[in-house]
């Protein structure tokens, strides 16, 4: 028998009981003769303690033994003396006086500590992440995920949904991401895809009749790593039948209000049932299609005002099309000029062409543009923003996405600076009426927000033919403290509307159909109305987590260029097995 208890139970109650635990040595300390070692084990630490006077021969041993050594002790549990209770370990009451040792492993020294988290270098955590894992915190976030996968699964059964596995070797979709491709030795020269989300399996089986889906789906995407992105991930897919977009939500809000009580309910939730904004309404108030509502400091339109400026960016910016925004920041006045040099390097990196702004002093307004604008504009802009000494008030001239997301940056980033990003608060909310379709910056192209199943709005369905990009979506996103924790549609289930999409997103019918046929064909066979939704649940228990980074909820993360270093993967491959695959090296990296 290696334990007759875990390292996280004795208690009181205990004391003079007999036990035997195996697990880690966390910490060693030798005090004058007397060794002490705090064991571990994934529940918890246990001080053991090897005394001359209580058994000669263990004290030998543990004399030995360094840290990350695994050992097997036997020995009698004591209270601890008087004043040397430890009331943060839930066996702090209690020691073991060890007369019985084994060592079943020993350990080189680990690259960095495992008793003490700090300043260890990333990509040496990765390298050794089981040891990395070791870690209470990281424990501690891989527990969360059990506990919220479980959770969700309790959930969904219990309201009737199934849990299906689709495929992981599909065919290409269009949603939008670079996927990962699998070369396929029995057809030379064809690959297999990755999914990056099992959206088209879970329509086709909403078509076969199975109502109410749901699965832990991993996704898998070919993208460019950022701190809430991974190119494995995973979803908890959903697709529901005989749906509108309210029940998708009804649905999805109840549980994640049920995650919340039961796996943060230190987290106060800011509102319930949670707020809607449209995508334009969060653009235009936060600048953000996921805005973090936990602080107001709300943006208003002054493009009515400036139409006519003298002031030709402002001017220009709106007869072109575009708008004047402007971000009131209360109480900041006193900000010195390098502070707003950073801000206006913030709006620039999403866009702007530059970050004006009012600085209202105590009987005058410091700004490098009141000089181009009227007293009337001036007193036409405090009035709107509201604006009273101590505050500054930015601008951002632009088409209305630049000006909108560029001056939203400023604001998270003054949110950020105020500390007014409340960690113990959850602000949900959903944003919905995407834009169907948005053009690339660079190509001019047009193509799908969302993905290219998603349904139009009826009452916008008038604009398919002529102007597509004037269409809303019914698609929604919902956010937490402005992470897109999660995305869904109401789909297209008609074959004809499909088509029509496919049409304006330049897919040929021949390309629709070598991509898409087997969907098309499918709609032909009774498709019910559908729609669903995919919570993404790496940033879900990053956020449950109190994490910067959906790296430190994953057990085996890949690294930001994407590579898995614990495995050494993506690796070079035998000659043998490259040639079998049918695939000829072309460019080799050094890396
Ligand atoms: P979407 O692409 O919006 O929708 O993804 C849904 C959710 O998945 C999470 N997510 C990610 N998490 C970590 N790393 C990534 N690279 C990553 N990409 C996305 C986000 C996001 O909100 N099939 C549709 C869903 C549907 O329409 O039902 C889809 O995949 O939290
Ligand atoms: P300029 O006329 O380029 O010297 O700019 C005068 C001020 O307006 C500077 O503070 C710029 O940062 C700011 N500015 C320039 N272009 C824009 C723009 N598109 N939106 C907001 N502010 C701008």
């Amino acid at each position: 028998m290696y334990r007759s208890h875990t390292c996280n139970e004795l208690t009181a109650k205990n004391v003079g009981k007999k036990v035997t635990l195996s697990g880690w040595v966390h910490r060693r300390r030798d005090h004058g003769g007397i060794i002490f070692i705090d064991l571990r084990d994934r529940y918890g630490l246990t001080q053991i303690v090897f005394d001359p006077e209580f058994d000669k021969k263990a004290l030998d041993v543990a004399d030995k033994v360094r840290p990350e050594y695994v050992l097997k002790v036997t020995g009698e549990v004591r209270k601890r003396i008087e004043g040397q209770n430890n009331p943060n370990m839930s066996t702090g009451e209690i020691e073991v006086y060890i007369d019985k040792i084994e060592i079943l492993n020993d350990a080189k020294t680990p690259p960095f500590e495992i008793d003490i988290e700090k300043g260890v270098n990333e990509e040496l955590r990765l390298k050794y992440r089981y040891l990395d894992l070791r870690h209470e915190r990281l424990q501690k976030n891989i527990i969360l995920r059990h506990k919220m996968v479980k959770m969700i699964r309790d959930f969904m059964d219990k309201e009737d949904f199934l849990e299906i596995e689709t495929p992981i070797l599909i065919k290409g979709t269009p949603e939008g991401s670079r996927e990962y491709l699998v070369p396929s030795r029995l057809y030379p020269g064809k690959f297999f895809v990755l999914p990056q989300s099992p959206q088209q399996l879970k329509q086709l089986l909403m078509i076969a009749g199975f109502d109410r889906y749901f699965q832990m789906a991993r996704c898998f995407r070919d993208e460019d790593q950022r701190g809430d992105r991974q190119p494995e991930f995973t979803q908890l897919d959903v697709e529901m039948s005989f749906v509108e977009e309210k029940d998708v939500m009804e649905i999805t809000e109840r549980l994640f209000i049920k995650l919340t009580e039961k796996l943060a309910p230190h987290k106060k939730i800011q509102k319930k049932p949670f707020p809607i904004l449209t995508w334009k309404e969060a653009m235009e108030r936060y600048g953000s299609d996921k805005p973090d509502l936990r602080f107001k400091m709300e943006m208003t339109d002054i493009s009515d005002i400036v139409s006519e400026s003298g002031f030709g960016v402002f001017k220009n910016a709106v007869t072109s099309g575009g708008v004047v925004k402007a971000l009131k920041v209360e109480g900041i006045a006193d900000w010195p000029r390098s502070e707003l040099d950073k801000m206006e390097e913030v709006a620039k990196i999403y866009g702007a062409k530059g970050l004006a702004y009012f600085v209202y002093r105590e009987n005058e307004i410091k700004s490098p543009i009141t000089k181009f604008l009227s007293e009337k504009e001036i007193a036409e802009i405090t009035k709107k923003t509201g604006a009273k000494k101590g505050d500054i008030v930015f601008f951002g001239a632009d088409s209305f996405v630049t000006a909108c997301e560029s001056l939203g940056q400023v604001r998270l980033t003054c949110g950020d600076k105020l500390k007014l990003r409340n960690p113990d608060v959850f602000a949900y909310l959903w944003v919905n009426e995407f834009p169907l379709f948005e053009r690339d910056k660079e190509t001019g192209e047009i193509g799908a927000v969302h993905h290219p199943f998603t349904r139009p709005m009826t009452e916008d369905l008038k604009y398919l033919d002529s102007e597509p990009e004037k269409a809303r979506s019914v698609a929604y996103d919902i956010v937490l403290n402005g992470v897109e924790v999660g995305g869904g549609s109401i789909r297209i289930h008609e074959q004809k509307l499909q088509q029509k999409i496919f049409d304006i997103l330049k897919i040929t019918p021949e390309d629709a159909e070598i991509r898409f046929g087997h969907m098309l064909e499918a709609f032909s066979y009774g498709a019910p109305p559908h729609g669903g939704i995919a919570p993404g649940l790496d940033r879900l228990v990053m956020l449950f987590a109190d994490e910067p980074n959906i790296r430190e909820v994953i057990a085996f993360p890949k690294d930001q260029k994407a590579k898995d270093l614990v495995l050494g993967a993506p690796s070079v491959m035998p000659e043998k097995d490259v040639t079998e695959a049918n695939i000829k090296i072309i460019n080799e990296k050094k890396d």
